[in-house]
């Protein structure tokens, strides 16, 4: 009988101690007489845990031993879907086992409660744009506090998935448009999240304790799962290159993080929905890249009782009664029908030891058997989460132009001198409202509003002037006309799952287009009208979302454009410190921004059938088309320019399983400290890959955040590449090969290779 009863965590360890289920040595006997366990044997093989003597494995295994089939689907099965308890695993009474208890997500931890509220960080799109790793893993650490401290286990983040399209609604939950860049930055947060709070951390003293469990983080939405508005239908039909090459590294990269969890994705992919492919999560996540961590399904996705097993897919998350949201098309295919299914042998019990092997191996591994929940977290303040909120939404605001298109730090218009105005104007819908984002499962909510800065609030506080006036839309001449200055923030407005027809971009939200939000539009124009009669008003355009806009028809207006992203409850702070010069700029996009919306591949988020993914997007796509972008990925500006110099490779030649090691010196050739971001692209014009495809213009390979130049100082930054990343998908061979030849390489300030500053060179690997 499949238990839903709950139980304390403490009382489930008193029950398991009696059952002795304790740390056993290997091949030893349990006192529940289950007989003497083999950590080699095949499910411990198949769940690609160790097999030599390991004490963690034993007790698993033990445990899986003294349990009934029934017991086994049970681990295998979420709650019955009720809206206040979808997010908690039931508790196993008998042997003590407490039910992963899970909790979103990927801008901060989604938890209400009238006590305290969490820390609200900047979305990962601008914290993408930080390049800044070590801050990311800062966030993930501080997110996984936060998690312990309201007492959940799985933390359902990273997202990780392609923003394949600017359109694709949820592209602010992730990275961008970078294999590289998407898979550095996941890793990093995983690490952070995953931290094992038993271990002194140099770079957060003080913080190691003792009796606690570990967080596990979870790397979602695996795989191809880059269309809102389809997301539960679409077929992604990708052919092995592009799936190997563009939309699977960054999850390998969260497999060799060490990452706990995987989410199977609504979509399908080649046929078959993510959570029965075979092809992605058995054949690749599992058994080629040896995870050994388990897989969930997303909420109330479609899986199927005979072959999701099959297929790889451990927990079905929430498991049904039967009762779903219309919307969703989902039966539930766990619980009872999979215990019915083994008992009719239509299902090996041996996937199902499997499957449950992985949970409860990570049940013991994370201390989740052993968390006694009467211990007191120490985390009872986040003000040092709050804080990097705040560095990262100072690091992660791009500056996308300042002054003239040509320009001079002469002309520049930003940073603004407070001393020398006396009225700022700040108008937008959204220039004085809490607006951090997607209002379905990334939602973050700080519950004391006091703690949110918005842009109007943070640029109030900052300006010693006479005033700072707010208002929704322009088109008042009276109130504008005195103003020095206009700040415009432009904004998409989230979208809450509940009200998707109100939102622009979010959860099950597609943009419908690149452009800004005619309110925008028309506050953009209002405010540069004036500047014909005001000769000098300054009009500085703050853009609000999480991807990329279309700027070309209005941006000549403008005489600066931020990029804020959605960038947190601090953020309105890090704004004002950007605009009066107390910090200088440092960010650079996550993704392209391109002239026009149809200088991209076209973006189907209609077809609920198959969409072919194309081998090419973002800048990929666009070098290869020969199409100039209005900011290429990688690019922003800082109060001070750069001068990159003396580009150097240690070895001009290096073997197939050999490291490329470079250097180049970054000068600081103007008067105020700037951080700059160098990176490195490999270009691949002597390929002789001739299929379809053939090999990109060009793409990242390495980068390096330099914090803190000095005027007048220059740094040496040497950067490093793998030759085995260089590889790309053999389909003939159905492996990874090197081509033997000579590379182009390209070290500068963006991936714009007519960047004044942009350096080439060449290497070979032979
Ligand atoms: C989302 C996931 C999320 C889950 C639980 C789903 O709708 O796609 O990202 O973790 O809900 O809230």
């Amino acid at each position: 009988m499949l238990r839903m009863t709950g139980m304390t965590p403490a009382l489930g360890v008193a029950l398991a101690a009696l059952l002795g289920l304790t740390t056993l040595a290997t091949c030893t006997t349990d006192s529940n007489n289950t007989g003497p366990v083999d950590t080699c044997d095949p499910t411990v093989r198949r769940a690609n845990l160790p097999c030599e003597d390991d004490a963690e494995v034993t007790r698993a295994l033990q445990i899986l031993r003294a349990m009934s089939l029934e017991e086994k689907v049970q681990q295998m099965s979420g709650p019955t879907y009720n809206p206040n308890n979808m997010f908690d695993q039931q508790t196993n009474e008998r042997l003590g086992i407490p039910g992963f208890l899970f909790m979103d997500g990927p801008r901060g931890v989604r938890w209400y409660n009238s006590d305290y509220g969490t820390t609200v960080f900047p979305v990962a799109a601008a914290r993408a744009s930080t390049w800044n790793l070590e801050l990311e893993r800062k966030i993930g650490k501080a997110c996984a506090k936060e998690m312990r401290y309201v007492g959940r286990h799985i933390l359902l983040a990273p997202t990780i998935n392609q923003v394949m399209h600017p359109r694709w609604g949820r592209a602010q939950e992730s990275y961008g448009e970078d294999t590289l860049l998407l898979g550095t930055m996941g890793a990093a947060f995983i690490h952070g999240a995953q931290y094992d709070p038993k271990v002194a951390d140099p770079a957060d003293p003080g913080t190691a304790v003792e009796d606690t469990y570990r967080i596990q983080a979870c790397a979602k939405h695996f795989v191809a799962n880059n269309i809102e508005d389809t997301r539960i239908h679409v077929n992604a039909v990708l052919d092995e290159r592009t799936l190997r090459e563009v939309y699977l590294p960054h999850f390998k990269k969260a497999v060799d993080a060490g990452v706990s969890c995987v989410m199977a994705s609504y979509n399908r992919v080649n046929g078959s929905y993510a959570c029965y492919s075979q092809e992605t999560v058995r054949d690749i996540l599992k058994t080629e890249w040896k995870y050994q961590g388990w897989v969930v399904s997303d909420w109330f996705a479609k899986g199927n009782t005979l072959t999701s097993p099959a297929a790889g897919l451990d927990i079905e998350m929430p498991f049904s009664s039967g009762s779903f949201p219309s919307i969703f098309e989902s039966e539930y295919f766990y619980g009872l029908s999979l215990v019915t299914a083994v008992g009719s042998g239509l299902v090996s019990e041996d996937l199902i030891d499997e499957a449950v092997l992985r949970i409860l191996y990570a049940k013991v591994h994370n201390g989740i058997l052993d968390h006694d929940p009467a211990w007191t977290p120490w985390l009872t303040k986040s003000e040092a989460s709050q804080e990097l909120a705040l560095q990262a939404a100072r690091e992660g605001m791009v500056l996308l132009k300042n002054g003239p298109d040509a320009r001079s730090l002469a002309d520049d218009v930003l940073p603004l001198d407070a001393s020398a105005l006396s009225k700022i104007a700040v108008i937008g819908k959204f220039a004085n409202s809490e607006n951090m984002g997607d209002k379905g499962s990334s939602d973050a909510k700080v519950v004391d509003g006091e703690l949110v800065t918005t842009p109007f609030e943070g640029i109030r506080d900052a300006f010693s002037g006479d005033t700072v006036t707010y208002m929704e839309v322009a088109g008042h001449e009276a109130d504008l006309a005195d103003a020095d200055v206009i700040v415009v923030v432009a904004a998409y407005f989230y979208a809450d799952l509940a009200r998707s027809s109100s939102g622009e971009e979010g959860e099950w939200k597609d943009r419908v287009s690149m452009n800004l939000p005619q309110r925008d539009l028309t506050n953009i124009a209002d405010a540069v009208a004036l500047k014909s009669t005001h000769p000098n008003l300054k009009v500085v355009v703050v853009m609000k979302s999480g991807a990329s806009i279309v700027v070309k028809d209005w941006v000549a207006g403008a005489d600066a454009l931020l990029m804020s992203w959605y960038a947190g409850m601090k953020e309105g702070t890090a704004l004002a410190e950007i605009l009066f010069g107390d910090v200088n700029p440092s960010g650079k996009v996550c993704q392209s921004f391109p002239v026009n919306e149809s200088d991209l591949p076209v973006f189907d988020n209609t077809n609920k059938g198959d969409v072919v993914y194309d081998y090419y997007h973002g800048y990929r796509w666009l070098d290869k088309e020969g199409i100039a972008a209005q900011y290429a990925f990688g690019y922003g500006l800082s109060y001070t320019t750069f001068e990159y110099a003396n580009l150097s490779v240690a070895e001009s030649t290096i073997g197939a399983d050999g490291t490329l090691s470079v250097t180049v010196d970054v000068k600081n050739a103007g008067d105020v400290a700037g951080s700059e971001v160098v990176e490195l692209y490999v270009g691949y014009a002597n390929t002789g890959v001739d299929d379809a495809w053939g090999r990109p213009v060009k793409d990242l390979k390495a980068f390096a955040r330099v914090e803190d130049i000095a005027p007048n100082e220059t740094r040496t930054v040497t950067l490093t590449v793998d030759a085995s990343d260089l590889a790309y998908w053999d389909t003939g061979a159905e492996a990874w090969k090197v081509e033997k030849m000579a590379y182009e390489l390209f070290v500068g300030p963006s991936s714009d290779a007519s960047d004044p500053n942009m350096l080439t060179g060449s290497f070979t690997v032979n």
